[in-house]
């Protein structure tokens, strides 16, 4: 019988499980867990991968770089260079990569965004041009580029302003996470406006914006003031008293102010402000919803374009896409997978070199020992990042009691698993024991692999049953008995992944 999964071999073998409950908890890098009102937030939010010393993007650090590998390559202008392969242990190289793929890293372009920026870049248009105050609240999960979209309409408004002949407007971005009170964001906005001015008396800076706001005089021929604020849901107090006296400030007759909230929150978009409505003001919501797999295959793939080399294998890129989809699609988790991948990589080669130089010390063994060896050493010289690396990658970042479970079945059960997600795929929510069996034999008969007997087979299935891995209904005869799938099929795929034989089956 073939060997289908040698579990020591297994990508997954360094697999933890946890009681944590969640099936595709995040664990390690990427996005923090955002609180949902005040707390240590600047803490949560710092990034727990090391930042490259960058602020430039990859291409313009590639290009300018004499010795760079990208100035090495020739060719015809219209055609787009053939990329060769990557080098990991080259230390140039593996740092491109890894500032490429760098969550701090700006990308020169913003792909998958295009229709939410167009959305916010209009409503400042409108308002620049008009001289017209008003707010527009952002939201969406973490990790849907928001911030990084906002960052480019602030670049876009001000391209805009100054093609027109415009005022460009006055800009004032701030993350709400640096404020020491929620309320000094007032005064933030009055130092913008006035900022040799000291503030006296028992006004608050919040009053004092309401009466400049309301007086035709005080303000007259001064810039608009574009306000972004990020991370807008460390204003939530329980009154919402200061997100409240904010959106307001767009309401007053001569307000200068164009506000754009950017938060996690749904919550603010449903309920806080449909309530400002009956007060006059219309905050319009732009929402950034999770990426798909393709939109996270786009994405890296535009990322990586920078580089003059082929890191990834195609598979190991969609395995990652389809993964993070399936569990949040957060872009700053791919990020970290692919940055964590290219360094396992990295560090198979490394080891892979110290047990040849160890060997070549031992002398008599050279040629025995070494040979199979240095094959796979020369033959992943210029390897790319594989599927391996990345199912492994995955693994450690995305810790599921569930996945942890699925690769420890033995090896029929995995068939069976595999089989239910096959005849699932077409739609159908449940199957007959009678069905299901047929597909198990199929994949068994395509792999030249003998099928265990019926009786088996029912008996595997009421084990998975019991592991909550199926649901198996009521019927006197066996065959007739409804099977449904209990678990994700990314899950189960994920899961599978690491082995051949059923990435094969799963294609
Ligand atoms: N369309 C995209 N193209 C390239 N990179 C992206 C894109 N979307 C997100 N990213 C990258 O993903 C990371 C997270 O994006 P961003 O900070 O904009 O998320 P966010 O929606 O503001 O998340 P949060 O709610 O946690 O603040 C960044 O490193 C960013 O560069
Ligand atoms: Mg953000």
């Amino acid at each position: 019988m073939p060997a289908i999964a040698d579990r020591n071999s297994s990508p997954f073998k360094e697999m933890v499980a946890t009681r944590s409950g969640d099936i595709a908890r995040f664990n390690g890098c990427c996005t923090p867990q955002k609180r949902s009102l005040r707390s240590n937030a600047a803490a949560a939010k710092e990034s727990p991968v090391s930042t490259p010393m960058k602020l430039k993007s990859p291409r313009r650090r590639l290009n300018s770089n004499p010795n760079s590998p990208a100035n090495g390559i020739k060719g015809d202008f219209n055609e787009k260079p053939m990329k060769k392969n990557w080098n990991p242990k080259d230390f140039e190289q593996m740092r491109a990569v890894k500032e490429a793929l760098h969550v701090s890293t700006a990308p020169s372009t913003v792909v998958c965004r295009q229709y939410e920026q167009k959305r916010v870049l209009e409503f400042c248009k409108v308002c620049v041009a008009q001289e017209k105050a008003g707010s527009l609240y952002v939201c969406g999960c973490p990790g849907t580029g928001k911030s990084l979209s906002m960052e480019k309409v602030k670049q876009q408004v001000i391209e805009w302003a100054t093609m027109e002949g415009l005022q460009s407007p006055e800009v004032l971005a701030m993350n709400c996470t640096s404020l020491a009170n929620t309320s000094d964001i007032f005064s933030k906005i009055l130092g913008k406006h006035q900022p040799k001015k000291k503030l006296t008396g028992s006004t608050s800076p919040s009053q004092h914006l309401q009466n400049l706001y309301s007086s035709k005089q005080s303000l007259s021929g001064s810039k608009m003031m574009l306000i972004i604020a990020d991370e807008l849901d460390y204003l939530i107090t329980k009154d919402r008293a200061v997100l409240h006296d904010l959106f307001m400030l767009t309401t007053f007759p001569f307000s200068k102010c164009i506000l754009l909230g950017i938060a996690n929150s749904i919550d603010l978009a449903d309920r806080f402000l449909p309530r400002l409505q009956s007060l006059n003001c219309k905050p319009m919501v732009v929402t950034f919803r999770a990426y798909s797999k393709d939109q996270i295959l786009s994405i890296l793939q535009e990322r990586l374009s920078v580089l003059p080399y082929i890191v990834f294998q195609q598979q190991a890129l969609e395995l990652c896409a389809r993964k993070v989809a399936a569990a949040s699609g957060d872009m700053r988790k791919a990020l970290c997978v692919c940055r964590s991948a290219a360094e396992i990589h990295e560090a198979e080669l490394r080891e892979c070199a110290s047990n040849l130089s160890l060997t070549s010390v031992e002398g008599e063994f050279i040629s025995q020992q070494t040979a199979p060896a240095l094959e796979i050493f020369q033959s992943q010289e210029n390897n790319t990042v594989r599927i391996d690396h990345m199912a492994l990658a995955l693994s450690k970042a995305f810790r599921s009691p569930i996945v942890d479970t699925i690769q420890s079945l033995p090896q029929h059960q995995q068939i069976i698993l595999c089989s239910a997600v096959k005849f699932f795929r077409g739609g159908k929510k449940d199957t007959t024991v009678g069905e299901l069996n047929k597909s198990y034999i199929d994949i068994c008969k395509s792999s030249l692999i003998p099928p265990v007997g019926i009786l088996e087979f029912l008996s595997i299935l009421r084990v998975l049953n019991d592991q909550g891995l199926f649901k198996l209904g009521q019927s006197r005869d066996d065959k007739s008995k409804r099977v449904t799938l209990k678990v994700d099929e990314a899950d189960i795929s994920f899961a599978l992944q690491g082995v051949r034989f059923f990435r094969n089956c799963l294609q």
